[in-house]
């Protein structure tokens, strides 16, 4: 068992020195005419696209753009970009991804700056998560610079669909790479394909920034085992999810927040997002670390932010008894960008085992220190404040 895992990591560690191509180059079109030169068509215009709702109305679902860019990997290595307007795919009914959950994801957004310009946040990162899931789940690695002019393709492709800048939104990029290829014994398959599909979103919490959501601690469901695959993005983890989180919501919590699985102690991530708890007397940022913990970029840039904002961070394990010590509690990541939780309840059987902790003086605003994070990540994102780390990625 073990030689045949070695033998298929070697195989994927040479698919990874596959050399990708030169930007906008060996761009075909399905479903349409073969694709001109894209290095001659001028880039076009954030916000510009006809929507079915005004921009500033936008909520966080699935909506048509332009086109979605693939990639298939077959006989050992990754193909050329194709781009389709088609939303469906074809795939082979004993795909791995369908039975056997062989799929990871990412997220990230493209945002448009005052001047017309567009720009990802992070794209290095995301590309990096994504050979971490591939490599955990036996799925060979998009090379790095691929996934990144293949970024650069779909947000060209689709700028009229980056939300305008003053409204609030951004373009979500949703790369998917899944095992395409039929097996019906358990074994990884032989033909994967990576998607990258695009919407303009705004708030995955209704409100945003400006009402806090109520929370739920999960006790009967974990999200992840201690050697489990919680800290890669791959699908099952959501699928584990679903049950936990409907059932939140319909008891009136927007969103749940897990345990560790071992002890049920330690607090871990809610659903859609990581955990951070600010202890303002202290002046200290927290937030949970662990194996099971799927390691966010939004949260690794606000670390970076509050380091500048003078607070101390601390990424360490955080007991759940520590929730009443906190004045303020977010939830970050891509989606949910920095959304304030009011309160988080851990329900008993009866309502005096049950225990709400809220956080700050009013669980219907947002805390100062919540809100200054999420001004100076939004800022940076929009093109407001110097991007001093290097975060964004310029459209070409
Ligand atoms: N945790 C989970 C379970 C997530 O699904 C996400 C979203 O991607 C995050 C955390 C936040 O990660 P990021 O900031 O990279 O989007
Ligand atoms: C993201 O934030 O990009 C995610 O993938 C989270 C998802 C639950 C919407």
């Amino acid at each position: 068992m073990r030689l045949t895992s070695a033998l298929l990591f070697s195989a994927i560690a040479s698919v990874s020195a596959f050399t990708a191509p030169t930007p906008h180059a060996q761009v075909s079109r399905l479903n349409t005419q073969l694709h001109v030169a894209a290095e001659t068509k001028p880039l076009g215009k954030p916000g510009t696209a006809k929507l079915d709702t005004d921009w500033k109305d936008l909520g966080f679902e699935f909506r048509p753009t332009k086109s979605n860019l693939r990639i298939t990997y077959k006989n050992g290595e990754w193909g050329e970009f194709e781009m389709s307007e088609d939303p469906y795919i074809n795939v082979h009914m004993g795909a791995t991804a369908l039975h056997y959950g062989q799929a990871c994801f990412e997220g990230l957004k493209a945002f448009a700056h005052e001047d017309g310009s567009v720009h990802v946040f992070r794209p290095d990162e995301n590309a990096k998560r994504l050979q971490s899931s591939c490599e955990r789940t036996l799925m060979p690695v998009l090379p790095h610079d691929k996934f990144i002019e293949a970024i650069n393709e779909v947000v060209r492709d689709n700028i009229e669909y980056v939300p305008p800048y003053g409204s609030g939104g951004a373009l979500y990029l949703r790369p998917l790479l899944f095992g395409s290829g039929a097996r019906i014994g358990l074994q990884p398959a032989d033909e994967y394909t990576f998607i990258i599909m695009v919407m303009p979103v705004a708030d995955y919490y209704k409100g945003g920034l400006s009402s806090p959501v109520d929370g739920i601690l999960i006790t009967d469901f974990d999200r992840a085992a201690p050697r489990g695959v919680g800290n890669v993005k791959v699908a099952g983890n959501y699928a584990a999810d679903m049950l936990p989180n409907m059932r939140s919501k319909k008891a009136g919590f927007p969103i749940g927040l897990y345990l560790d699985a071992a002890t049920q102690s330690n607090i871990e991530e809610f659903s859609t997002s990581n955990f951070v708890g600010i202890d303002s007397e202290n002046k200290k940022y927290v937030t949970p670390k662990s194996s099971s913990v799927l390691p966010s970029i939004t949260n690794k840039s606000l670390m970076k932010i509050a380091e500048d904002e003078g607070l101390t961070v601390e990424a360490r394990d955080v007991l759940l008894e520590e929730l009443e010590t906190f004045d303020e509690v977010m939830a970050c990541g891509t989606a949910v960008v920095v959304t304030p939780v009011g309160s988080i309840t851990k329900l008993g059987e009866t309502d005096e085992d049950t225990v709400k902790y809220t956080f700050g003086e009013s669980q219907e605003e947002v805390g100062p220190i919540t809100r200054r994070l999420y001004d100076r990540v939004r800022a940076i994102q929009y093109g407001e404040e110097e991007d001093k780390n290097g975060w964004l990625y310029k459209i070409n």
